[in-house]
């Protein structure tokens, strides 16, 4: 499963007046992934967060505009919010798994939506944990605790959570930040190979990574989206001068 999203005319204002979002239009392709960029306060952990309302959580003043998945505007009231977050899933700059074990993790939202066959977990967690290409290296110690595992496994178990749940979307915010050069590179490639069938959407912590992974790129500046398109456009070709001077590195 996967799908698209269409943002329309998105203005988000925070409760002390900042306006995170400024009439923000894109429309975020399915089985690819769209990287969100530009210095930071721009409103890109906003975005991410309005797309599956995890900023419902949030002091926010006033959100204007819609944002369809598949068709259906996600910031009408009437929107079951714990299907939309199953559906539309978040991986976070730091991983933070349970104080449980490998297998407990992986399964955990599954166990929380009522699953309680062991079998039926037992292929999901195995399934996911293949995905993020942890399975060969957990395989023998599903049961001991998730915390042991280093920095880049934890994130990569992170990932497995969320795709445990058979989400159609999986946002990134920062998804490396805390990672080594190597670490990275695997997150980068199961990326790569998970858009084969999964819409992503990414606010990479740096631009290089952006230039690396992004099928689309939206360059992203106090909250108004300075330009999208596809990233070899985007990066070789910017039509605005202050994406041109944030990716030469004249500011941010
Ligand atoms: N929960 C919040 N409450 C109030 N203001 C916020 C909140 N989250 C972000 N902001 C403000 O909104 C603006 C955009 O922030 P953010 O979305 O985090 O941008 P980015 O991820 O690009 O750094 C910033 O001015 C930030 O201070
Ligand atoms: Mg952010």
């Amino acid at each position: 499963m996967t799908a698209t999203i269409v943002i329309e005319r998105l203005s988000v204002t925070y409760s002390d007046r900042v306006v995170a979002l400024k009439d923000v239009s894109l429309q975020v392709a399915e089985n690819a992934i769209t990287s969100i960029f530009g210095p930071s306060g721009g409103g890109k952990s906003t975005l991410l967060r309005m797309l599956n309302r995890l900023n419902d959580m949030a002091d926010v003043a006033e959100v204007s505009g819609t944002i369809l998945l598949n068709g259906q505007n996600i910031l009408d009231r009437k929107v079951n919010v714990m299907e939309l977050r199953r559906r539309v899933g978040m991986v976070f700059s730091r991983p933070t798994p349970l104080p449980l074990s490998i297998y407990a993790n992986v399964s955990y939202g599954l166990v929380v939506a009522g699953e309680r066959r062991r079998s039926r977990t037992d292929v999901a967690v195995e399934k996911a944990l293949k995905q993020v290409a942890l399975w060969d290296e957990v395989s023998d110690r599903l049961d001991s605790p998730a915390n042991k595992l280093s920095g880049g496994q934890q994130q990569r178990l992170s990932m497995a959570r969320v795709l445990a749940l058979q989400p159609e979307v999986i946002l990134l915010d920062e998804p490396t930040s805390a990672l080594d050069p190597v670490a990275t590179n695997k997150i980068e490639m199961l990326l790569h190979d998970l858009s084969k069938t999964l819409t992503i959407v990414i606010a990479p912590h740096n631009t290089q990574q952006t230039a690396r992974v992004a099928d689309y790129a939206g360059f992203f500046l106090t909250g108004e989206l300075v330009e999208f398109g596809l990233k070899p456009q985007i990066f070789t070709l910017p039509r605005d001068r202050r994406t041109r001077d944030y990716i030469e590195g004249r500011f941010g």
